[in-house]
């Protein structure tokens, strides 16, 4: 994909657990879930406030962003993907806008996300997220 205007965006568009899970292994590298492993649309159906679907003229999934959500004031982005052969032509962009869009329609006040410092130029200049402090642990390993 080349130009941003064929791609139709859509909020809680229709998906298939395997073309996410592809998605998902281009865009972060790794391997491929089954969807038994990993099934998208139970938990987003169960638990997501909702997800943005990105797909080309001939129907491929090229971009997906999940919205989780904690019932009423917050929602966050979560695995925000673009296929390795349609970055950089701003559907990342568009789907940020979808699920802000979705988010606010939905009467949340506050959209998060966080990154590693090599995409702020994404989230905080394109996006138009403000930086924000945030802590982490890993929950795994010695807990830093
Ligand atoms: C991050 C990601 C979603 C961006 O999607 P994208 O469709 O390529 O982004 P866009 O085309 O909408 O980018 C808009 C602008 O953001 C900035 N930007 C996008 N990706 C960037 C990157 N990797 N590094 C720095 N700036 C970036 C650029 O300014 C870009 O404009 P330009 O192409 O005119 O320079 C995509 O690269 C991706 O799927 N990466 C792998 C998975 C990942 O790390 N997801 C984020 C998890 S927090």
């Amino acid at each position: 994909v080349s130009d941003v205007s064929d791609i139709r965006f859509e909020w809680r568009g229709d998906f298939g657990n395997d073309e996410v899970n592809e998605l998902h292994a281009d865009a972060f590298g790794g391997r491929v879930f089954t969807a038994d492993e990993w099934d998208w649309r139970d938990l987003t159906s169960r638990w997501s406030l909702g997800w943005v679907t990105a797909r080309s003229a001939t129907g491929a999934l090229v971009g997906f962003v999940n919205v989780v959500w904690d019932g009423l004031v917050h929602a966050w982005l979560q695995d925000t993907m673009v296929a390795t052969t349609s970055q950089r032509v701003g559907i990342g962009h568009g789907l940020v806008v979808g699920a802000r869009d979705g988010a606010r329609a939905a009467g949340c006040e506050w959209l998060h996300v966080d990154f590693d410092p090599e995409l702020a130029p994404f989230y905080l200049d394109a996006c138009g997220f403000r930086s924000t402090a945030a802590g982490l642990i890993a929950l795994h390993g010695n807990g830093s």
